[in-house]
């Protein structure tokens, strides 16, 4: 892959933000990792060496099963993938099925795939016995929601010894893009070798139907809002307006086991903004903090412009509304939001919502860092009952 050296950063404390990086060839070839001043050619060997250190997480709920196959498809063959599901158990058991294509598949791949249902007693028990009943609704059972699902991903991950951690979502059309999206993780951590890296994805294109021709649409509607909001928050904090930030809701996107077991996760759909949010108020140096030692480690954001266009399944209008609200409420309820950042969100909210805005955008619901969770706990526990009903496949 040949991408782009970033030019612009912004540093915030010691959390650094690059500029979206062009990829400009997305196989570079083989031969030596080199670059010159504006780009960076990183060779095949090198994807491989990274990715064969990575998890791809792929929540999914509900999805058709061509399109979760798809999905596989392009996930390079080097990678471990964790399939976290959400689908029913009955009248029809949509997980029976999605396991059992999986494991066709894994079948004529030999892929290395771990299928495991979000609501499975056995994961529910490990989460408990860790104390991180958080997770857990009031039957005991991993509560429903994407973010959830990645929680459950991540740790899988760990448990598994990996060293990277990456989510694609699994109503994705193009395995192509798919197959891009992780090569691009395995570049921006091979361009950013840190402990603490954060890879994020912004679409080149999303295609549509309009008036009977396609138009390659650049910027979702979430992504809009929450970019907005999240530049307006920087602006806030060094006197000079920026537009870093391109990936803001990026469900694509990959970072290191080591920083997502720091960081906290705010439920369903608000979890990407969140992620933005929480990196600022834990490393940002804007809060006072609790723990110094933590403030001094560099934490680096790399954006990549992908090039294949995104296309997925359209979920409708209401989901994209509630999308957007629950990304502008992890930013207007963080500690860290100044007062006229709030007034703007909430004049935002106002526009699109008219009548039927609230006083104050509700809150979402937040999960404390993984580091509360006694991870040997929940390792045993995952050995323990892991065939919890989960396919694994290991090549
Ligand atoms: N495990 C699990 N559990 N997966 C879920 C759940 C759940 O409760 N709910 C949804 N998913 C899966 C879906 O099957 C899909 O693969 C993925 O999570 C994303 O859900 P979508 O409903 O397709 O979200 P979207 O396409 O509207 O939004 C995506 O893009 C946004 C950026 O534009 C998501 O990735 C958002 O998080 C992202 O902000
Ligand atoms: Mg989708």
């Amino acid at each position: 892959m040949r991408l782009e050296i970033p030019r612009d950063c912004e540093r915030i404390g010691s959390l650094q933000i690059y500029g979206l990086q062009k990829v400009y060839e997305l196989d570079g070839g083989t031969g030596p990792h080199e670059n010159d001043s504006m780009v960076e050619r990183v060779p095949g060997e090198v994807l491989h060496d990274r990715m064969r250190e990575m998890a791809i997480v792929v929540p999914v709920k509900n999805e058709r099963l061509k399109l979760i196959e798809g999905v596989l498809v392009g996930i390079p063959s080097s990678c471990q993938v964790i399939l976290v599901s959400n689908s029913p158990r009955g009248p029809v058991d949509r997980f029976g099925l999605e396991k059992e294509a999986l494991e066709n598949f894994g079948r004529f791949t030999g892929k290395k795939i771990l299928v495991v249902h979000q609501k499975d007693p056995g994961l529910a028990k490990a989460f408990a016995d860790a104390g991180y009943p958080h997770l857990l609704d009031k039957t005991g059972v991993v509560r429903s929601g994407k973010a959830e699902g990645m929680i459950v991903g991540t740790l899988l991950a760990k448990w598994l010894g990996k060293k990277y951690l990456g989510f694609v979502d699994s109503d994705n059309y193009f395995p192509g893009a798919v197959q891009e999206y992780v090569n691009e993780y395995a570049a921006g951590f091979a361009m950013n070798p840190g402990r603490n890296t954060f890879v994020r994805i912004s679409w080149h294109s999303k295609p549509k139907v309009m008036e009977n021709n396609l138009f390659f649409a650049k910027w979702g509607r979430s992504s809009v809002n929450s970019n907005a909001m999240l530049n307006r928050l920087l602006t806030q904090f060094s006197g000079f307006e920026t537009e870093i930030v391109k990936t803001g809701n990026a469900g694509e996107h990959a970072l290191t086991v080591d920083l997502a077991l720091q960081l906290e996760y705010a439920a369903g759909y608000a979890v990407e903004t969140h992620h933005y949010i929480n990196l600022l108020e834990h490393y940002g140096g804007i809060l006072e903090s609790t723990d110094p030692e933590k403030v001094r480690e560099k934490v680096t954001i790399c954006q990549i412009e992908s090039r294949n266009p995104h296309m997925h399944e359209s979920k409708g209008d209401d989901h994209v509304e509630d999308m957007i609200d629950a990304s502008l409420s992890v930013i207007y309820h963080s500690p860290i939001c100044p007062e006229i950042v709030k007034q703007e969100i909430m004049e935002n909210v106002r526009t699109r919502r008219g009548e039927s805005a609230l006083e104050e955008i509700a809150p979402v619901r937040i999960y404390p860092s993984l580091s509360e969770l006694n991870l040997n706990e929940f390792m045993a526990g995952c050995d323990e009952s892991l065939n919890f009903n989960a396919v694994t496949v290991r090549a």
